[in-house]
């Protein structure tokens, strides 16, 4: 595996390679999650090439892009030990400049959901999933169904302009008592996790009325939120959407996602099922 620093290398080694690149872009501190994106990438093409940047213009002011966990070492091995050709590990110096060019979300879809709560964190997403889609120049690039308003906006920022990458979308991997594995799921406390799993909850709970037949969402959304507010510390939101992410009132089968934000403690967690 070669370890990369800087986007000139990237673009050298890149042009090295022959037949397809899968291509995984990660924040690392890398968990089961990211293995199965950089197994499926494996599985899908002749070369893999993973990115890890914490990026700063997609963390909002007093978010926790100082404190965001880093492993820089441990997640060098994993990539290693997964068969990875090539880690990109740059440093912000190399993925920006003074004054840059600026790709803004959707006006609409960008500002609802996340995008409300956290203003301009989109921009900031679509910027360096951009810059890192031109240096891979992936003929796959895998993201994970759990930040699925993240995986629509990569989407459409593919299909606005042209772009080349196809956008595989890959399940949620969940720990052994069903929370969502992410790299922030280290800020809670034992406590606080044993709450998290309302989380889950809420959502088996909702998937259960679904296969009996109920369809109305405010009947969905009430019960998840009698399973939810007596364990949560804040509950951000619940909405269900279509696949254009437009709030929808009854579930449509193979058209409908249920999303939430919460808080446990200081930690924001988000999760999702897709019906
Ligand atoms: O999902 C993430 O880890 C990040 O948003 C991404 C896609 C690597 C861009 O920084």
């Amino acid at each position: 595996m070669i370890v990369a620093r800087k986007s000139r290398e990237v673009i050298e080694l890149r042009k090295k390679m022959s037949g397809t690149v899968g291509f995984v872009p990660t924040m690392g501190a890398l968990h089961e999650g990211h293995l199965s994106l950089i197994r499926k990438a494996g599985e899908e093409n002749d070369n893999v090439i993973v990115s890890i940047f914490v990026n700063p213009t997609q963390f909002l002011p007093g978010e926790d892009l100082e404190k965001y966990p880093r492993k820089e070492d441990a997640d060098i091995k994993i990539c290693e030990m997964a068969g990875v050709d090539l880690l990109y590990m740059p440093g912000a110096d190399d993925m920006y400049e003074k004054d840059e060019l600026r790709i803004s979300s959707p006006a609409l879809r960008g500002y609802i959901l996340e995008g409300a709560r956290r203003p301009g964190h989109f921009d900031g997403v679509l910027q360096v999933v951009m810059k890192l889609l031109n240096l891979s120049c992936a003929d796959r690039a895998y993201f994970g169904k759990k930040d699925t308003q993240q995986l629509i906006h990569v989407r459409q920022m593919v299909r606005n302009y042209f772009m080349k990458t196809e956008i595989v979308a890959c399940e949620t991997v969940r720990d052994r008592d069903g929370l969502a594995l992410s790299s922030r799921n280290v800020y809670l406390s034992r406590e606080e996790r044993k709450r998290a799993l309302s989380i889950p909850r809420a959502l088996e709970r909702a998937g259960k009325l679904i296969m009996n037949g109920e369809m109305r969402v405010s009947v969905i959304e009430k019960e998840m939120r009698l399973v939810l507010e007596k364990e949560v510390d804040l509950l951000e939101y619940i909405a269900v959407v279509d696949r254009y992410f437009v709030p929808i009132s009854e579930v449509r089968p193979n058209d409908t996602v249920i999303l939430m934000a919460v808080k446990v403690g200081k930690t924001r967690l988000i999760d999702n099922m897709w019906v």
